[in-house]
């Protein structure tokens, strides 16, 4: 038997139980009453998962607390079909304990991190062998899992779909968040320039530590005037847009023509009033982004890139892990209620 973490609530959007979920096998006799506050998460005795065919097991000695783990706590956010919902747990990091037949050549012992579709809030988790890689020598388990979900997630916005370049203005919307601090950190990696919001001006002064070169400090959400007056009245090439709602008004009046939005997260809304006139007249290009529902072919690929064209950011010192809190995994309440209240600059680990 393991422990593992469930939010009791999530449950109850299942209509029968379900032995296998992506490769963690569940319990099959929990329950989920409701959706709720932090304390809904309770620790379980389940049976260990097993690796099939191309898996591998992954014991978890970290992983992280991520924006959505709270949406989905809070019954706003349903992980994809083939997740656990009652798990939250987007990102791991640990070492192979188990190998399916056809799985790479992982060894049991290795130190590897990854993405899940969810479920790592766990002692254990099981994943595809090709979507995971290993953990460069010079990271902690608890630095590593700072690291896939905000990193994945910013360069593949940023690079593999936005097409940044260097020379290129990017504005970053809450760029305190543990996505945000990985995309100013990249797009200083990679020669351009980056113009941050927050709510917060101590967010703001540790970006500035990271290579932000201007902060806006966001008080009533306009900001759109600042960054005109910042790149001398022609506007940002790249938004990534974090918070979403009212901001991407602002985003498009502060776009430079033919600029590049991408919505990558929605905790300020999921409707916006937007101006197309702009749009249309500056050739705006304007996408949405998402990681977790991809298919697993896309999952490999990122990985992939992640491997080839991050990870070395990291060996040679251009890119870090920022870490906001680390708590212990029976204190996930605790860690929920921190980035609730929007306290961290950088993630928030939960160690095993
Ligand atoms: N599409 C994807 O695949 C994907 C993947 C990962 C994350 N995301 C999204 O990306 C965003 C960042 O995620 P994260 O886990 O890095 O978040 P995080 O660390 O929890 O940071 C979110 C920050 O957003 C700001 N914020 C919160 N509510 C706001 C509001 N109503 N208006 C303006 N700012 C607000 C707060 O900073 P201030 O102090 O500045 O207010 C907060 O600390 C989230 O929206 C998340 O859902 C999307």
């Amino acid at each position: 038997m393991i422990r593992r973490f469930q939010s009791s609530e999530s449950r109850s959007l299942m209509n029968e139980p379900v032995s296998n979920f992506g490769g963690f096998r569940v319990c099959q006799n929990s329950r989920i009453s409701k959706f709720g506050e932090p304390e809904v998460l309770k620790v379980q005795e389940v049976e260990a998962p097993q690796p099939e065919r191309g898996e591998v097991r992954v014991q978890v000695k970290a992983t992280s607390v991520n924006r959505a783990d709270v949406m989905q706590r809070l019954g706003k956010y349903p992980a994809p079909s083939d997740c656990p919902q009652d798990i939250p747990g987007l990102e791991f990091a640990g070492v192979v304990d188990a190998i399916g037949d056809g799985a790479g050549d992982w060894k049991k012992g290795d130190r590897v991190f990854g993405l899940c579709g969810g479920g790592a809030y766990a002692e254990y988790v099981v994943v595809h062998g090709r979507t995971i890689a290993p953990i460069p020598a010079n990271l902690s388990f608890s630095e590593a899992a700072a690291i896939p979900e905000v990193f994945i997630t910013a360069y593949d916005a940023l690079v593999s779909q936005m097409r940044l370049v260097p020379g290129d203005n990017v504005l970053i919307s809450a760029v305190g968040s543990g996505v945000g601090t990985a995309a100013v950190q990249i797009v200083k990696a990679l020669g351009a320039r980056s113009i941050g919001t927050s709510r917060t001006q101590e967010k703001l002064d540790q970006a500035k530590e990271l290579g932000m070169d201007d902060g806006i400090l966001v008080g009533d959400g306009k900001f759109s005037e600042q960054v005109l007056k910042l790149t001398g009245g022609r506007g940002v090439d790249l938004v990534l847009e974090l918070t979403g709602g009212a901001y991407v008004e602002e985003d498009i009046d502060c776009l430079a023509a033919q600029g590049r939005l991408i919505v990558v997260g929605l905790v300020a809304g999921a409707k916006a009033n937007v101006n197309l006139g702009k749009v249309l007249s500056s050739r705006l290009e304007i996408k949405g982004t998402t990681l977790r529902r991809r298919p697993l072919e896309e999952k490999i690929q990122v990985t992939n890139v992640f491997a080839k064209q991050v990870l070395p950011l990291f060996e040679k010192g251009l890119l870090k892990p920022i870490i906001a809190e680390t708590f212990k995994l029976e204190n996930a309440a605790e860690a929920h209620h921190f980035m609730q209240a929007d306290k961290n600059f950088g993630k928030v680990i939960l160690t095993l």
